[in-house]
């Protein structure tokens, strides 16, 4: 038994009849099943639609007050559906219903745990009229994504597992388009199996993948990085953002001298409350975004006391190697070097440790 979730944003155009030919396919096949449109508010007259296809069909539209983006709807769509084995498709036939026989036989095969239909594996092919901005995009986007998953498609948005098999809402948190890839990276999948499909471009209606998807996925694989390589991932993030407080900081201290006329030393001071805040906000919204909300205020000050602290140990390890070791005074900026690592280290510690603690799971 089937559940099909669709996420439509503005496909009036496309849902009655991508819905009529998933009915037909499955109903072909011998499938007990239910389409759950899942709107985004879309007022173009979709409810219409759906309230004359169900009828026919076993439809049940759901539909969002507020729009949340393409995958909280497909979350909530799979909430609701209450068949064992899920789909995921889109509403536009770039995803054929053709291969849905397919691709639900190997799940009740139990040849794997979660199937792709793909159109990189042997077999899938991509439509000549997808333009060539498309294909480069969906290649790098391919790539940048290899140490988080070894399939040859993660890009695709047309997959069906068991429903058992979700993993846990409170782990998901999605950032614009690629739900497929969100569900496989944290779900525990063993075995991902791809089915070749032939991916046709939309003929009607629009694609709404624009810049803002490219940043939101961009966000996404920050996030699903910090999720399979935590340890690492953290460091070099928090390193990055101590890069951007360093040009910060000397940008307000020339900046408050040049422009403003004030005291080198004063300036010194000011630059650097100014940049270990940015340092902090930053590091509470990316770097550790998974980490306890606490206190605004409590916590910014808490992060200016470590950091404080960990320029203290860069300061003191640059002082130390240039005055005591012979090899450093002749070679300065080696330690200089050596001093921000010191840093940059007691910093990582201190605010992984005290300043954005990890969330408490016995609460
Ligand atoms: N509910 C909801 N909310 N649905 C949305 C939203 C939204 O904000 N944005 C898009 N959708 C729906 C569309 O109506 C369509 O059914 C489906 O999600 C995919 O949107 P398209 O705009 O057609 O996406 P695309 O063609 O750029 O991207 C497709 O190709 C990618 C592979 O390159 C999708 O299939 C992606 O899932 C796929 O990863
Ligand atoms: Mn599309």
């Amino acid at each position: 038994m089937i559940s099909v979730i669709i996420p439509i944003y503005k496909e009036a155009e496309n849902i009655s009849a991508i819905s009529t030919e998933v009915n037909s396919v499955l109903s072909n096949a011998g499938f007990k099943h239910e389409i759950i449109p899942v709107d985004d508010n879309s007022q173009d007259g979709t409810k219409k639609i759906c309230a004359s296809l169900i009828k026919s069909l076993p439809l049940r539209l759901i539909v969002r007050k507020k729009k949340k983006g393409l995958s909280y709807s497909v979350i909530e769509g799979i909430e609701n559906a209450v068949y064992d084995i899920i789909i995921v498709m889109d509403a536009d036939f770039s995803h054929p219903p053709s291969a849905l026989p397919k691709m639900i036989d190997a799940i009740l095969k139990n040849k794997a745990d979660f199937i792709i239909g793909s159109r990189y594996v042997k077999g899938g092919v991509i439509d000549e009229n997808w333009g060539v901005f498309r294909r480069i995009n969906s290649k790098i986007a391919t790539l940048i994504t290899k140490p988080l998953t070894k399939v040859k498609d993660p890009m695709s948005g047309f997959f069906c597992f068991y429903k058992k098999n979700m993993p846990d809402k409170k782990i998901l948190s999605p950032i614009g388009y690629k739900i497929c890839l969100e569900i496989m990276v944290k779900g525990n999948f063993l075995r991902i199996k791809e089915i070749p499909i032939r991916f046709t471009n939309r003929t009607k209606g629009t694609s709404k993948l624009g810049l803002k998807e490219q940043i939101n996925f961009i966000l996404h694989l920050i996030k699903l990085y910090l999720f399979s390589y935590p340890k690492y991932a953290q460091f070099i993030l928090f390193a990055a953002v101590g890069a951007t407080g360093f040009v910060l900081d000397f940008l307000i201290y020339m900046g408050l001298q040049k422009l403003f006329g004030i005291n080198h030393i004063v300036a010194r001071g000011l630059s650097f409350w100014a940049a270990a805040s940015s340092n902090w906000a930053l590091n509470r919204n990316i770097t550790f975004s998974a980490r306890q909300k606490s206190l605004k205020l409590k916590q910014w000050i808490f992060f200016l006391i470590t950091s404080s602290f960990g320029f203290s140990v860069n300061f003191g390890t640059y002082y130390f190697l240039t005055k005591y070791i012979y090899f450093f005074k002749k070679y300065l900026l080696t330690a200089f070097i050596i001093g921000i690592f010191a840093g940059l280290f007691i910093n990582f510690i201190l605010s992984a440790s005290f300043v954005f603690k990890k969330i408490d799971a016995n609460k």
